[in-house]
């Protein structure tokens, strides 16, 4: 939802900001922006499209400063053109605005602003912003850091923002603020950075401070200081991000989302790295040991999430109530949030999330801890808001994961789940050892039983071919594999724009097969597990309805292949860590259509990685 970059120092601020909208880009692509304050006066570049057009538009400019920031854009007020691009200008055309997030109550601060004879330029809420701080300054003469303050105190929605100055007793300030949107100050040799997260920082310094909601932080002079809201001094935490610059960069695949599929071997293997041997019977999750005896001894586990992690806590569900025997209920936060949900203390409730900013996954949470619920947190990106607001969690340690459809994530987050699930199930005293032993077992063969499935790819390649025109596409599982069932059909409609859906496949009868003819292609995962007669007996109606059938079935399936016109196999594994294996088809599946349909797989129209806005 919107990418910001900013920096004072010695360097050009130019290139150094170009480099960084694109490595902000996953966050938002319709149009962007670069101000620079050149000659004493704020210059302002901006352009409908991907950072690459502004930069080509720029070509023959070279603008030189060594401050300025920019901005790519996920429109939210107003359309994406040149005019409602990133940064803004005030009124007077002295002060310039970046923003990521939404200004609820834009319209009525617009409209005060317009009676005092305000023009606005763009149709869009930051431009009211950076107007309102302008005109308090004037109004009050005060410092535009307080001018910033006390607009902070009247706004309301969620916003991280840098500000820009062209006056004189402001030349080298930068301003930024936050709340409800990330903001990451990098800290250099005389130099400062504020991005919205730290990949356009650590090519530069890894020394960080997470800005929290409330705090300003004001470089002036070539000094950082932070306050709050209150103007009380903060003294931010600076701490060393474990970032390379190779995991952020597509080394040597055509995409992010074809890179992240493969890292999954690795991914795995990463987010157990320390957790777990079942040579030893060891399974622990630091972040959570404080808190397994409540789990434990919880009556109900709530999960809330959004999108593919939504899917990740449906599988979590059937693991953890097979396991630890604990009611589950899994929640879209958005509805979760505005229905007046029932929370109990001593509830668990648990936020699943990739980029650890979902705006209503962070709402739920917030609700539920002042119900008196212990929240808990699995996320993927360190220091994020939702793992700084919860009481405890397990990182998913996937790496950054840049292509807007979530692969990798998805994987480390059932795999995550697993694991607090067996640890819940132990605690409680429920798990048989040797089910404990054999779940470890397995659960350390997952990274190669993943390598094995991508091997492949040529061959999903092929089929892709064959079904890159359709125009409709149906996926059906049971148990834990309806989750895989939707999670694949996400995956196919966000980047190939193919209409697809996901069913229990019991539901087909339900309505959904008056679909089916010969040009529906119908996806079953279907592997070997107790509901397999059921699902066989399923692949049978759609073939008698001349549907197209793709299966993903266990290896050594003999029945199957028999009745699908195509069959993808996956390694046999203990039931419950199917998903783990089943899903990695699917996604590269979606991958060459959407390639071959000419699909801009990494970012998908109308879409943003992190949706910080409602
Ligand atoms: C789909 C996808 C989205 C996210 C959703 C939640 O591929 O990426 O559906 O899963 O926006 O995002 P996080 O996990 O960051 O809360």
């Amino acid at each position: 939802m919107c990418g910001i970059v900013a920096y004072v120092g010695h360097r050009e601020a130019y290139p150094l900001i170009i480099k960084g909208l694109k490595r902000l880009e996953y966050r938002g692509y319709d149009s962007a922006g670069v101000a620079l304050l050149i000659g004493g006066e704020l210059t302002i570049y901006k352009k409908k499209g991907k950072v690459a057009d502004l930069e080509a538009s720029l070509i023959d400019a070279h603008p030189t400063s060594t401050i300025g920031m920019g901005h790519t854009r996920w429109a939210t007020h107003g359309e994406p053109n040149d005019r409602n691009a990133h940064p803004h200008y005030s009124h007077s055309g002295r002060l310039a605005i970046i923003h990521n997030g939404i200004i609820e109550n834009y319209e009525a601060i617009k409209q005060k602003l317009q009676s005092k004879g305000y023009e606005f330029r763009s149709d869009t809420d930051s431009e009211v912003f950076v107007n309102f701080i302008e005109d308090i300054q004037k109004a009050t003469a005060s410092s535009l850091e307080e001018a910033v303050r006390l607009a902070m105190q009247e706004v309301v929605g969620a916003y991280a923002i840098v500000l820009m100055s062209a006056e004189p007793e402001d030349s080298g300030l930068l301003i930024a603020a936050r709340k409800g949107s990330p903001l990451v100050i990098g800290v250099g040799e005389d130099e400062y950075f504020f991005a919205s997260d730290a990949t356009p920082i650590i090519e530069y310094t890894k020394e960080v401070i997470y800005l929290d909601d409330h705090q300003i932080a004001v470089v002036r002079a070539g000094e950082l200081t932070v306050t709050n809201i209150d103007n009380v001094p903060q003294s931010p935490y600076i701490q060393t991000v474990e970032l390379e610059l190779e995991a952020i960069e597509k080394g040597g695949f055509e995409h992010f989302m074809l890179k992240e599929i493969f890292e999954q071997p690795r991914s795995v293997k990463d987010c157990m790295r320390g957790r777990v041997s079942a040579d030893e019977g060891y399974l622990v999750l630091g972040g959570l040991r404080d808190y397994l005896d409540s789990i434990a001894k919880s009556k109900r586990i709530v999960i809330v999430a959004c999108g593919t992690s939504w899917h990740a806590g449906l599988v979590a569900e059937y693991i953890f109530e097979e396991l630890a025997r604990i009611p589950v209920e899994v929640e879209y936060a958005s509805e979760f949030r505005y229905r007046n949900p029932i929370i109990k203390e001593g509830d668990v409730v648990i936020a699943i999330s990739q980029s650890g900013e979902t705006m209503d996954t962070l709402a739920a949470l917030e609700l539920a801890k002042s119900k008196g619920a212990i929240i808990l947190g699995v996320c993927n990106v360190v220091g994020s808001s939702i793992p700084r607001l919860t009481h405890a969690g397990a990182y998913t340690h996937a790496g950054p994961e840049i292509g807007v459809a979530s692969t990798k994530a998805f994987t480390a987050q059932v795999t995550v789940l697993t694991l607090m699930a067996i640890a819940v199930a132990r605690k409680k005293g429920i798990l048989h050892e040797d089910t404990f032993r054999r779940l470890l077992f397995e659960l350390e063969r997952i990274p190669d039983k993943i390598e094995k499935v991508l091997k492949s790819a040529e061959k999903i390649k092929e089929m892709a071919w064959q079904f890159h025109e359709a125009r409709n596409f149906l996926y059906l599982g049971r148990g834990s594999n309806f989750p895989v069932a939707l999670e694949g059909a996400l995956k196919l409609k966000e980047i190939s724009y193919i209409h697809a859906e996901g069913y229990p496949a019991a539901e087909m009868k339900h309505g959904p097969i008056a679909l089916i003819d010969q040009d529906m292609p119908v996806v079953f995962i279907a592997t070997r597990d107790n509901s397999y007669e059921k699902i066989v007996s399923n692949i049978q109606e759609v073939k008698a309805r001349k549907g197209k059938v793709i299966a993903v079935v266990t290896e050594g399936d003999k029945l199957i292949p028999t009745l699908a016109d195509h069959v993808l196999e996956v390694p046999i594994t203990h039931e419950i860590l199917t998903p783990l294996l089943s899903v990695v088809p699917l996604q590269l599946l979606s991958y060459y259509i959407a390639v071959m349909r000419g699909c801009n797989v990494d970012q998908p129209r109308n879409l943003a990685k992190s949706v910080t806005v409602e």
